[in-house]
Formats: C-alpha cells, sequence, structure tokens
C-alpha cells in the first residue's frame, strides 16, 4: 500500500499498563491469564521511581508498571483512570523516522528518539500522543538481543515458560473517545500513520433496546495492526462508553483483543482459572448456527462456554469477552479466534452490547 509506506509498521511490539500495584497485577497475568514473567526493572535494577513486570505469551508481550511515590506520574494515571493501557507500544525499522513523520503530520511529541544500550546491544525508542493520556512508542529492537530493553534484568534465565492457556497474538486494540471525537481520531490515524478505515458501524447498527455507539476501525502495518475507535451515541440510556469515559474520566483503551489458537480450549482454561465472561443468552445460541454456517468447532462447544461465532466475506471467527478486568468499569479483555476472517462481524456487536448492559444495570450505571 503506498499510501502507508511513510510510516512502515512491523507489528505490536508491547502493551504497557499502568496500575496501582504492578506486582499484584503481573500475579494475575501470570496465574490467571497464562502468561510467563521474563523480565523486570524496578529499585533493585537502579530504576528509582516505578517497578515493571514484563510478560510474556506467544508473541504478545505485557509490561505492567506502578509508580513508587505519589509524585509519580505512573501513580496519577492510576489515581485518575484506575488501572489501564498507557501506551500501545510498535515496532518499526526506524524510531527516529517514524517519529519525524509522525510529528511533521500532527501528532504530539512525548519522548524524542533517543538510543538505550546495554551489553545485549542497543534499541531506539520514540514516544508520541493519542488520546485522553495514551502514548504510542516506536520501537526499533533490531541490534537488540535482551530480554525486553536496556536497563531490565531477565527473570527466567533458565527459559522455563508457563505453558498458558494458547494465547499467541496480540489481535486488536479499542479506544473509546468522547461524543463527537470518533472521526477526529480517525483522521488522526489516516494522517499520522496512513492507516486505512476498513469498517465503520454507526449508530443505526450497534443499538439496543437501551443505547448506541459508533465505531470505526483503522488498520496499518498490513493489516497486522487494528485500532476500533467508538464514541457514544444518543440512546435512552446511559451509553456503556459514557460509562467508561466517566470511571476512566476521559478517552482511554476499552479492551485489548489477544488472539487464540483454540478458543475452546482458551475459554475451558481461563474458566478453570478464575477468569469470569460477560454471559450471552440462551436466544443467541438458537440462531448463530444460521447466521454463520459451518464451522470447524462444536456449536455445542461455544454454547457450553458462551462464545460467539460470527462471519464476513473472507471467514468466520470466535469471540468472547471477559468482564471488567478491575473494579471500575473501565478495561477488559477479548479472546478471539480467526478463521479467515480479517475484519469484525456485525452479528455479535449487538450481543456484546447487551452484555455489556446487563453488567451496567448491576452497577447501577444504566
Ligand atoms: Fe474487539
Amino acid at each position: 500500500m503506498a499510501e502507508s509506506d511513510f510510516m512502515p509498521l512491523g507489528g505490536w511490539d508491547h502493551l504497557e499498563l499502568w496500575v496501582g500495584n504492578a506486582k499484584q497485577s503481573a500475579f494475575f497475568y501470570e496465574h490467571a491469564l497464562g502468561f510467563t514473567r521474563v523480565a523486570y526493572a524496578g529499585p533493585e535494577t537502579g530504576l528509582r521511581d516505578r517497578a515493571s513486570y514484563v510478560l510474556e505469551q506467544g508473541e504478545i508481550r505485557l509490561v505492567v508498571t506502578s509508580g513508587l511515590r505519589s509524585d509519580s506520574e505512573v501513580v496519577r494515571f492510576a489515581a485518575r483512570h484506575g488501572d489501564g493501557a498507557k501506551d500501545v507500544s510498535l515496532q518499526v525499522p526506524d524510531a527516529g523516522v517514524a517519529y519525524r513523520e509522525a510529528v511533521g503530520r500532527g501528532a504530539t511529541s512525548v519522548a524524542e528518539p533517543r538510543w538505550l544500550e546495554d551489553e545485549h546491544g542497543r534499541v531506539e525508542l520514540a514516544t508520541i500522543a493519542t488520546y485522553g493520556e495514551n502514548v504510542h512508542t516506536f520501537v526499533n529492537r533490531a541490534d537488540y538481543a535482551g530480554p525486553f530493553l536496556p536497563g531490565f534484568v531477565s527473570l527466567s534465565p533458565n527459559g522455563r515458560r508457563d505453558t498458558g492457556v494458547g494465547l499467541i497474538a496480540i489481535d486488536h486494540v479499542v479506544g473509546n473517545v468522547e461524543l463527537g471525537r470518533m472521526d477526529h481520531w480517525v483522521e488522526f490515524y489516516e494522517r499520522v500513520f496512513g492507516m486505512v478505515n476498513i469498517v465503520h458501524f454507526g449508530d443505526d447498527q450497534i443499538q439496543t433496546e437501551y443505547s448506541a455507539l459508533m465505531s470505526k476501525v483503522m488498520a496499518g502495518g498490513d493489516g497486522k495492526i487494528k485500532f476500533p475507535i467508538n464514541e457514544p451515541a444518543e440512546g435512552k440510556r446511559k451509553s456503556q462508553i459514557d460509562e467508561y469515559l466517566e470511571f476512566n474520566e476521559g478517552p482511554g483503551v476499552q479492551h485489548i483483543a489477544l488472539q487464540s489458537e483454540d478458543v475452546v480450549r482458551t475459554v475451558e482454561a481461563l474458566k478453570g482459572r478464575g477468569i469470569a465472561f460477560l454471559d450471552t443468552p440462551e436466544t443467541y445460541y438458537e440462531e448463530v448456527e444460521g447466521r454463520v454456517g459451518e464451522i470447524a468447532e462444536s456449536y455445542d462447544d461455544l454454547k457450553r462456554l458462551r462464545i460467539l461465532a460470527d462471519r464476513d466475506e473472507d471467514g468466520y471467527l470466535l469471540q468472547i469477552f471477559t468482564k471488567t478486568a478491575q473494579d471500575r468499569p473501565t478495561m477488559f479483555f477479548e479472546v478471539i479466534e480467526r478463521h479467515g476472517a480479517t475484519t469484525f462481524g456485525e452479528g455479535n456487536f449487538k450481543a456484546l452490547f447487551e452484555s455489556i448492559e446487563r453488567e451496567q444495570a448491576l452497577r447501577g450505571n444504566l
């Protein structure tokens, strides 16, 4: 795609969450979600103001970070927004070039290009701002063989890893923005990243009895990177996007979708580890087979585990959503398995939103 040549993206690098207590969050991602902790940085390694744990599963790399004093920017972020995603970090061949292209196209600078070095080699980083208090860090790690970044120490010197739950890659990262701001951010990802809008759902398509929302999906990096962006729309009651914006105190990451190689096995394993998923009503399973048609999996398994199925013109996909990952009704996770489908089916949006609304009603926010 000629129009995206100015910003070649190699893929996701890592996703950094800023949280109230990284030590306990890391334990959750290890023991509940099947990640292996591979690296650490904190006071013991010379990092004075924060502690960061790096967790991996398949190609997914999560970093959870908390601040150590009340004047820390990480502590202030977590106090305002609750635990949530801060940095959606992307691999590029040249972080300096990516940064200059982005800033030249109107992106706000957060950190200028800089090289970090240790005995494992060197990494180039540069950071720009996006919606809310979120950022994108460009990473060029072609000359680096260490566990994560210079300054981090390896936590698995013997190479032993958790067997995991079958999660293999980040699929997409969804942002919630304020009413009327979706198109602003769509235009931002077009202009700054050369991304293209691959799906658009209007409020006529995504609406339940109570609320509606609009969503556009931006894609880049030859389709590897997908950023859906949601905004609330008028409904009879408070939109679930409004609930998010209220409790997150502004825009932020709504959900992180992780690909599974076998969603039935992954969901069984996650449920066994205590992860709570959104429920789907019995009626969904009365019509799903007629809507989606033949699939390799058993519809009985999908119904038993409350997994959703959908189809686009290229194939089908299976997906399920966790309940929110913290007490605030903000961020949650999705598990998705793609069989050819490259976008997002329309059929599941309504089922998802109705599930969220049942939870919203229980919280007294509908
Ligand atoms: Fe999603």
